[in-house]
């Protein structure tokens, strides 16, 4: 298995000069887990230039499943893939919730990633409702067979996977490592299901309330592969505590 993934994901927080320091101070650190950033897309070029050798990675937000065209306010998988960024979050709840995103919407935007050659990282997770009702399970099922659908087994090879219950995200209330790894390890399953057994390697990181504190304990179990860290990742400090708790 490879080294864990920490991504973070900045959501609609710092500016470009708060974001220049966070890349010069992580440049200038060691983790053990390989580190990502999913900054703001104004600073998708700056970024990648200032960790340009380094083995941190940087990707967007979002991207829109076209190529090119008239949709004011939207950036393509081309731009993102100029800015010199090699990967992209897609699907996130805050997506799904604000924005009207569903599962066949965003299989256009995974789709249209992948043919550009950017890495996808496809978000999923359940609500607390449907925890409740005892459906977990199904819902990721869909949203992964929706969201992949029309994928090739080649192409998956460029996927990973976050698991965000969405009643975990910004509230503080973690999964628990076992809650963690029995999504992780029934996602692991499907996907091998739709791709092939090769694709029982593929990274699957757990998002939702990560913090230096509860990382380590998260990073345990078996299929938990990473993070994909809110909150916890504006600061740098925070961040690498989280990198290094593996
Ligand atoms: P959080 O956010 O760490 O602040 O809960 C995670 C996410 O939304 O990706």
């Amino acid at each position: 298995m490879e080294n864990l993934l920490v991504a973070a994901n900045w959501k609609m927080h710092k500016t470009l000069q708060e974001a220049e320091e966070f890349a010069e101070d992580i440049k200038a650190a060691k983790a053990k887990a390989s580190l990502l950033i999913f900054p703001p897309s104004p600073y998708l070029a700056r970024l990648s230039a200032l960790l340009e050798g380094t083995s941190v990675e940087v990707g967007a937000q979002n991207m829109h499943a076209e190529e090119k065209g008239a949709f004011t306010g939207e950036i393509s998988a081309a731009m993102v893939k100029s800015c010199g960024a090699s990967r992209v979050l897609l699907g996130h709840s805050e997506r799904r919730q604000h924005f009207g995103e569903t599962n066949a919407s965003i299989n256009g935007k995974v789709k249209a990633a992948l043919k550009h050659g950017l890495k996808a990282m496809l978000c999923i997770g359940e609500t607390s409702s449907e925890r409740e009702s005892g459906r977990t399970m199904d819902v990721l099922r869909a949203q992964l067979e929706e969201c992949l659908g029309g994928v090739s087994a080649k192409e998956a090879g460029r996927i990973t996977i976050a698991y965000e219950p969405v009643w975990a995200i910004g509230t503080g209330k973690t999964a628990t490592p076992q809650q963690a790894q029995e999504a992780h390890a029934f996602i692991r399953k499907t996907l091998s299901g739709l791709f092939g057994k090769e694709y029982s390697k593929t990274r699957i990181l757990y998002g939702g309330s990560v913090t230096p504190e509860n990382a380590a304990s998260l990073f345990r179990e078996k299929d938990v592969d990473g993070a994909l860290v809110g909150g916890a990742s504006l600061d740098v400090g925070k961040f690498l505590k989280i990198g290094n708790a593996g």
